[in-house]
């Protein structure tokens, strides 16, 4: 424990990395950034303590709060994990009174739900005018989750070319002898959940080893079913990296569609040429280019266009609860005006009447409908299965050829996906 109090909660050093209780703990005070800061500097300031006039640093006090009002352990347990200053056990017989009712006296609706939640107020603001209040609780909710009780999801590998089937029963039977329970989704047969304390065991087993297996959110799965690849097509992936999707893509058309995997970040990319060789995918070329500025003859017009734009992974707080606290109008701002450009430039490389879809994992409107709204005139949109849950209403009027998952509904990640057809002119 000693180590993770010195003051190091940002860098945790690599040897470290591999000890569960370290990361629970790093990861619950991230999660819980703003609400564990909200209840130390309450009770620091009943002590009539400053930031500087203590013998402790911050890290510990979050510490400390998370082990005495989240896990409700004793203060004789903390003060023998954490030290016997006396200023320091004066603040945990102070953090003891923390009363709620009293802290969030003449708060906002909207303050009490950011604190109490641990939500940047900036993702509750953009959220309310869209989402009905109690909906916008639930995700919030399922997105903050103890991270021991989620679920995880992977799918299985079929290329160069083994059937599902055998795969399957092979997995299956040299799982259950570890007792590690999988179970197959009952819409997507590529698809197995299974809870997140096996994940280590998976990792070090030869099926995860031998590229055949990949964690994969179902969220991403459904993208690319969307897109629908066939044999034969000719695709571009512009915003490939690390490539789950592109190899996604490669497996359902059985290496059989020539595919372009474009990114603009060089260190990610190396990573996908690696990664795409490893899960044995073929017919692939990459290229290391800024999409919104895309080098390619501008005769090559591609069948199907997929747009996984940069985002701010505003609906994937439950893996990156540090994102949380990246939310600010410049971020999305950065966000959206790539977002913009990387479908004017993708349009631009598709033919007519070729199939192009657009995706975020993000749950503001500015990174989904309103984006789509701006390309309204080039766009016929296409049917998206009635799995996905409709989008936001733009001024009242439901937007064709979008679509949305939610955390609270579909237990993904949250996405924003439209699909549509490039109109002739
Ligand atoms: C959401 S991730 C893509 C995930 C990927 N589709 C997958 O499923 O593995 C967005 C990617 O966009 C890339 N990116 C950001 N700006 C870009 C740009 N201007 N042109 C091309 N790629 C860009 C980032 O490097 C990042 O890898």
């Amino acid at each position: 424990m000693s180590e993770f109090t010195e003051g190091k909660t940002q860098i945790i050093k690599e040897e470290k990395r591999y000890n569960p209780q370290i990361i629970h703990y790093y990861n619950e005070i991230i999660r819980n950034w703003n609400k564990l800061n909200f209840i130390v500097q309450k009770t620091l300031r009943s002590l009539e303590k400053s930031n500087e006039d203590r013998s402790y640093t911050n890290e510990l006090l979050l510490l400390a709060t998370y082990r005495l009002i989240f896990e409700k352990v004793d203060i004789e347990t903390i003060i023998k994990e954490m030290g016997q200053k006396n200023d320091f056990i004066s603040f945990l017989e102070k953090l003891k009174t923390f009363s709620w009712k009293l802290a969030l006296k003449g708060k906002s609706k909207l303050e009490k739900l950011s604190i109490k939640e641990a939500i940047p107020s900036f993702f509750i603001e953009h959220l309310v005018p869209v989402m009905n209040f109690d909906f916008l609780k639930e995700n919030i909710k399922y997105m903050n989750q103890y991270t021991s009780q989620k679920n995880i999801t992977f799918r299985i590998n079929t290329l160069p070319n083994d059937s599902l089937e055998s795969l399957k029963n092979s997995i299956e039977k040299e799982f259950n002898e570890n007792n590690i329970k999988i179970r197959q989704d009952a819409k997507i047969p590529l698809i197995f959940h299974t809870s997140l304390k096996n994940k280590r065991r998976i990792l070090l087993s030869d099926w995860y080893r031998n590229g055949k297996l990949i964690f994969q959110d179902k969220a991403s799965f459904l993208i690319i079913q969307l897109l629908s690849p066939q044999s034969g097509d000719f695709i571009c992936d512009m915003c490939a990296a690390p490539g789950i999707k592109s190899s996604l893509i490669a497996q359902l058309t059985k290496n059989e569609a020539k595919i372009i995997c474009n990114d603009f970040n060089n260190k990610r990319l190396k990573f996908t040429k690696f990664f795409l060789n490893f899960l044995k995918v073929s017919n692939i070329f990459l290229i290391n280019s800024d999409g919104t500025n895309f080098p390619v003859n501008l005769k090559t017009k591609f069948d199907r266009m997929l747009i996984d734009a940069p985002c701010t992974g505003s609906g994937t707080f439950l893996s990156n609860p540090e994102l949380k606290w990246r939310q600010n109008p410049t971020f999305l701002h950065q966000n959206i005006v790539f977002q913009e450009k990387l479908l004017e430039s993708g349009l631009k490389y598709l033919k007519p009447n070729g199939i192009l879809i657009y995706s975020t994992c993000s749950l503001y409107p500015e990174e989904g409908e309103l984006q789509i709204i701006k390309f309204k005139e080039a766009l016929e949109p296409l049917t998206v299965p009635k799995w996905f849950s409709p989008s936001y209403k733009i001024n009242n009027v439901e937007l064709k050829g979008t679509g949305r998952l939610f955390p609270a509904i579909h237990k993904t990640q949250g996405f924003f996906v439209g699909k549509f057809k490039k109109k002739e002119k």
